[in-house]
């Protein structure tokens, strides 16, 4: 059985197609009305137009073709010609069982799954993370969960930052900082290839000498001082065609600046729920890079500029001129995009995906229609296979994307600590400091805060910009992440007194108006997820989560379950509230966000 607007929206297009008006003027929503109906239908108004008729008319023989229906208990006509239709309680009834029974909890796989490649938070080597990673790595992870719970076989990828002008500075800035480290690659200059035994050493050695901290203090000394001291800039560059055409003492020395970086930026995604199922790097296709500016050049597709190698990818009709795409630096260095090009042919190789999803920051939409446009004149990709899933940014009160309180670039670990501790003292104004032993105290305040900054995020479509406001997202009540983790957890701890009051779930039987609700919310889940599915767009199965907690929250207030009540009912009612935990759980999962026991 599918959803009950799938089912009446395939009903009323046959009615719109008996009288031979188009099919899809028969769309059903949920009505908007809910104290007058369920769904309704107003493609009697659009088909009035095409057939010259009244649309009362039109609206007429649709509720006539439809009035046998056993599934629906009215259907009228309103207005100008609307469409009003309600289900009847058995139907309703039945459709909830059946959500309740599915371990999806309602949700349908699509027919046929596609591979598909998510490429999100792209954090770099030493750089600090800005808000645009941050974003990246929250809508990307849902989309990721979505579209594989769906059914597509799905991978999302790192996209690590470890090449690129980037790793020549901080080559530079290490051996000024340490003349051990210029000594060692002195000493190293020459060499061609190291023994396995020499080559730990030396990476013993380096791991002595350069630590996290001492990248997160030169990186930024680096990057400043490139910027006015051209001497300087110039010796990174040349580091950075060194350290790409294979000198050996540089690439042990990125090997260590790269491990070092994974490593405590794996730990601080994990915190955030946020996972990869492949850690790759931009460097991982420096390899295919030569074969493919031969290929690029044997297409003709390379065109000499001012000493350097570009593809040209404006075309006509352009509202604007899009610069082409630097493949080859005058310098000789592979670019952000020749890695991002290389990289789409890597993933052919290993994985064949249908589709690749970019989702980074809006501000790159250029590169990524650089990138996308050379890939298919090179023919590396089909049409429509490449995406760039963009976004706005977390905006601080001033409007700007968000700063820490010195005015410094976010890092992740101190966003989530000062979302901890708010989420810490709401759960102390909660009453809860006392309630929660020490442990179980901060793995809620961890949850809570993960959900009101994920929530607050993926809340919003994507491309709109938002204000970060902790003392908002962090409030247990209003449209928060924290107030669906308090309607879960209430569903809990109704759980568990039901078990103490020996109460089970029984057949699901909806009467009252809450409990209609509360079912016909849970029917929407699975059009919600297609909606967030066909857009990537999360904020659907965010939205459709708010809405159930919401329903819920009503039923549980006029819906007696353990009190007052005959077994039947009760018991009725105790397995909606467990369909719809399932349900809010699922969701909620799918935009990254774990449920506490109590809070
Ligand atoms: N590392 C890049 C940055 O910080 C983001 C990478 C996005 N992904 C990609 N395939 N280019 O801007």
């Amino acid at each position: 059985m599918s959803d009950l607007k799938r089912s009446l929206g395939e009903a009323v297009a046959a009615a719109f197609a008996a009288q031979g008006l188009p099919q899809d003027l028969g769309r059903v929503t949920a009505s908007d009305r809910p104290d007058l109906a369920d769904f309704q239908c107003n493609g009697a108004l659009a088909a009035a137009k095409v057939a010259r008729k009244p649309p009362r008319e039109i609206a007429a023989a649709v509720v006539e073709a439809l009035a046998g229906r056993p599934e629906l208990q009215s259907v009228e006509i309103a207005g100008l010609g609307f469409i009003n239709m309600r289900v009847s309680a058995d139907t309703l009834s039945a459709r909830a069982r059946e959500i309740a029974a599915d371990p999806r909890a309602g949700a349908e796989e699509i027919a046929e799954p596609r591979r598909v490649m998510i490429d999100y938070a792209g954090p770099n080597v030493a750089k600090p993370m800005h808000v645009g990673h941050l974003r990246a790595s929250i809508i990307g992870e849902s989309i990721k969960r979505l579209y594989r719970f769906r059914g597509d076989q799905v991978l999302g990828d790192a996209h690590f930052g470890d090449w690129g002008f980037q790793m020549g500075l901080l080559i530079v800035a290490a051996c000024d900082d340490d003349p051990f480290i210029a000594a060692l690659m002195e000493r190293l200059a020459g060499a061609a290839t190291i023994s396995d035994e020499d080559e730990r050493k030396v990476m013993a050695a380096l791991a002595e000498h350069v630590s996290l901290a001492d990248l997160d203090r030169l990186y930024p000394l680096a990057a400043g001082k490139a910027k006015t001291d051209t001497d300087y800039r110039d010796r990174a560059r040349k580091a950075t065609a060194e350290l790409q055409g294979g000198r050996l003492g540089y690439r042990l020395l990125w090997k260590h600046f790269v491990n070092v970086s994974r490593v405590a930026l794996e730990r601080e995604f994990h915190a955030l729920g946020v996972d990869f199922d492949l850690w790759k790097g931009e460097s991982d296709a420096d390899a295919l890079i030569p074969g493919m500016v031969k290929d690029l050049e044997d297409k003709g597709l390379l065109v000499e500029d001012q000493g350097a190698r570009i593809i040209r990818v404006a075309r006509e009709g352009d509202k604007r001129e899009l610069p082409p795409l630097l493949v080859v630096s005058s310098e000789g260095s592979a670019m952000y995009g020749t890695t991002d090009l290389a990289t789409i042919l890597d993933r052919r190789k290993s994985f064949d995906p249908n589709l690749i999803l970019y989702c980074v920051d809006q501000r790159q939409a250029d590169h990524f229609e650089q990138v996308f446009r050379a890939a298919y004149l090179a023919g590396y990709a089909n049409a429509g296979e490449l995406e760039h899933i963009g976004f706005g940014t977390m905006n601080g009160t001033d409007g700007k994307p968000f700063k820490t309180r010195e005015g410094g670039v976010l890092k992740l670990h101190d966003l989530i600590e000062m979302t901890r501790e708010k989420a810490r003292e709401r759960l102390r104004e909660a009453g809860l400091g006392e309630a929660l032993a020490p442990e179980e105290f901060e793995e809620t305040a961890h949850k809570v805060a993960v959900a009101a900054l994920k929530f607050a995020d993926l809340s919003n479509f994507r491309g709109t910009s938002y204000v970060f406001d902790l003392d908002r997202f962090s409030s247990f009540e209003g449209k928060t992440g924290p107030y669906l983790l308090y309607q879960a957890v209430r569903i809990k701890s109704l759980l568990r007194k039901a078990a103490e009051a020996h109460l089970h779930p029984a057949r699901i039987q909806v009467a009252e108006p809450a409990e209609r609700d509360l079912a016909l919310l849970l029917d929407a889940f699975d059009a919600a997820l297609t909606e967030a599915y066909d857009k990537k767009a999360p904020n659907f199965v965010a939205e459709h989560a708010y809405k159930l907690a919401q329903a819920f929250s009503k039923f549980y207030a006029a819906c007696p379950i353990l009190k007052g009540v005959d077994e039947k009912v009760g018991g009725s009612r105790l397995a909606l509230a467990l369909a719809t935990l399932k349900q809010l759980e699922t969701a909620l999962d799918l935009l990254g966000i774990e449920t506490p026991e109590r809070m």
